[in-house]
């Protein structure tokens, strides 16, 4: 039988697809004035199988009209994870009279092959739109890039290198990243290989992504990396490293591992292509540990909101930084605010909501631990909770409902939040089944979903050992 409906996870401001099964972010472009989000998808189940892919459209990034499925699967295989590019010169020569084409690079995924234990059933092939990504067609020469016998060979990230003047495909395979060119996206040489012996290697690597960043006046490239399992809390996460890149080899500034969230829940995420100097990051909210399992219906799982990544000077480091687009706040209301307030003990936030977006800034004062509890009802809180000696931030969602659909859910995430000038920033997205921290104005990230039993919406401040000082709270609804 079908499981029963849950309207109450149903997000308000995170997108889902109506019904079934979603994995990674795919294609992402902007083309015409329109935010293209494709998706791994199986239309006819509620866990993962012969992958689709799934399409929505956004002029805003934060309301999503759905489309009809862009890519199904053929006789080279399932349609696995990819990306999408404006062929503005039609290097492809798929544009017909002056069109310029849409073209997605993703990755055939041969189930036969796979059975047959050949180790080359992964290859990288084309499909082009040519009415601005509403129907596709794939290429008759595909697959273009064929295997040479890595198993995990997969998820090309594709991008137009200006001062080569080629295209430039980020591709996983198996334990490093492996970089290719191409002048005209249908024949590709090998430029270089990187991460074999850098970053973690718990698991396979994943859903690669290269790009530039600006910091006072210079460019970074920033190379993302998922790996699965691996992640620093379980499970699959996404690792980044900062550095340059020639247009044949990218070098590491910092060969340290760190990894774009602390929480369980952002993979697979990469950058939409062609927002100019904007970098828009949107990840899956899930996690392979249990993904299959979450127990929402009839669909299964939702993407991350929308982030903006910039780089900021830490130290002698530089650090990728995630806020939530300007898109989402420039639709919100204010619907509480609090200024100046001194929590000492428990303070019940007068205001109830189980979507929201919420900035609190406050100074830790003689307080030990601080604790910001959301979706809280009788028995149940997912809580957030600063340890000032430790400088730590932990989310708990050990008691925020249902936990035990899958035994490696519950957990308690815990990351490392230096006070910045004696404050914590916090910003959080809590949007009924979801919780994403933006703490010290984007620094430190951390996202998990949780699935409340009760919908009371309570939020509360709880100060332990001494009182803190709340600057000011905020609360905005969409
Ligand atoms: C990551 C991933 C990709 C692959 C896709 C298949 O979650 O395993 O490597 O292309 O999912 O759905």
């Amino acid at each position: 039988p079908a499981p029963a409906a849950t309207p109450q996870y149903r997000p308000s401001f995170h997108f889902t697809p109506a019904a079934k099964w979603m994995n990674d972010p795919n294609g992402m472009v902007f083309y015409q004035g329109e935010y293209h989000l494709f998706f791994q998808h199986y239309p006819a189940g509620d866990v993962w199988g012969p992958m689709h892919w799934g399409h929505a459209t956004s002029k805003d990034l934060v309301r999503w009209q759905p489309q009809p499925i862009a890519l199904y699967p053929d006789s080279l295989g399932y349609i696995f994870s990819g990306s999408a590019v404006v062929d503005a010169q039609n290097t492809s020569g798929f544009g017909k009279n002056g069109q310029v084409p849409l073209v997605a690079i993703f990755t055939h995924h041969d189930p036969k092959g796979e059975k047959a234990g050949t180790r080359t059933f992964q290859n990288q092939s084309l499909a082009y739109s040519l009415d601005a990504g509403k129907t596709w067609t794939k290429y008759a020469g595909n697959p273009v890039l064929k295997n040479p016998g890595i198993q995990d060979f997969r998820d090309p990230k594709v991008s137009w290198h200006a001062p080569s003047k080629r295209w430039v495909m980020t591709l996983a395979t198996k334990d490093r990243i492996t970089f290719f060119a191409s002048p005209n996206l249908k024949d590709w040489t090998k430029l270089s290989e990187f991460g074999e012996k850098l970053g973690g290697h718990g698991g396979v690597w994943e859903c690669p992504d290269l790009f530039p960043l600006t910091l006072d006046g210079k460019t970074h490239w920033v190379l993302l990396i998922s790996i699965n399992p691996g992640g620093p809390q379980g499970g699959s996460a996404t690792q980044y490293f900062v550095g340059d890149f020639d247009g044949k080899t990218f070098t590491p500034s910092n060969t340290r591992t760190r990894w774009i969230d602390y929480g369980r829940d952002n993979y697979a995420g990469v950058t939409w292509g062609n927002t100019g100097a904007r970098r828009i990051f949107l990840g899956w909210m899930n996690n392979w540990d249990y993904a299959t399992t979450v127990p929402t219906a009839p669909w299964r799982s939702a993407m991350t909101v929308p982030r903006e990544l910039s780089l900021r000077r830490v130290g002698n480091d530089i650090s990728l930084v995630q806020q939530p687009v300007a898109e989402l706040a420039a639709r919100e209301k204010t619907v509480f605010a609090v200024s100046a307030k001194t929590v000492a003990k428990t303070y019940e936030v007068p205001y109830k909501g189980t979507a929201y977006d919420l900035t609190l800034d406050l100074k830790p004062g003689t307080a030990r631990t601080l604790t910001l509890n959301v979706l809280q009802s009788a028995g149940e809180t997912t809580a957030l909770r600063y340890d000032v000696a430790q400088q730590t931030l932990i989310l708990d969602r050990t008691k925020s409902g249902n936990v035990a659909f899958n035994p490696k859910f519950s957990s308690a995430e815990t990351m490392k939040v230096p006070l910045a000038n004696g404050r914590l920033k916090l910003r959080v997205l809590v949007d009924k089944a979801s919780v994403e921290v933006f703490a010290q104005d984007g620094a430190h990230v951390l996202t998990d979903v949780v699935f409340p039993t009760k919908q009371e919406g309570r939020i509360s401040l709880v100060a332990e050992g001494g009182a803190a000082e709340i600057t000011s709270l905020k609360i905005n609804t969409l």
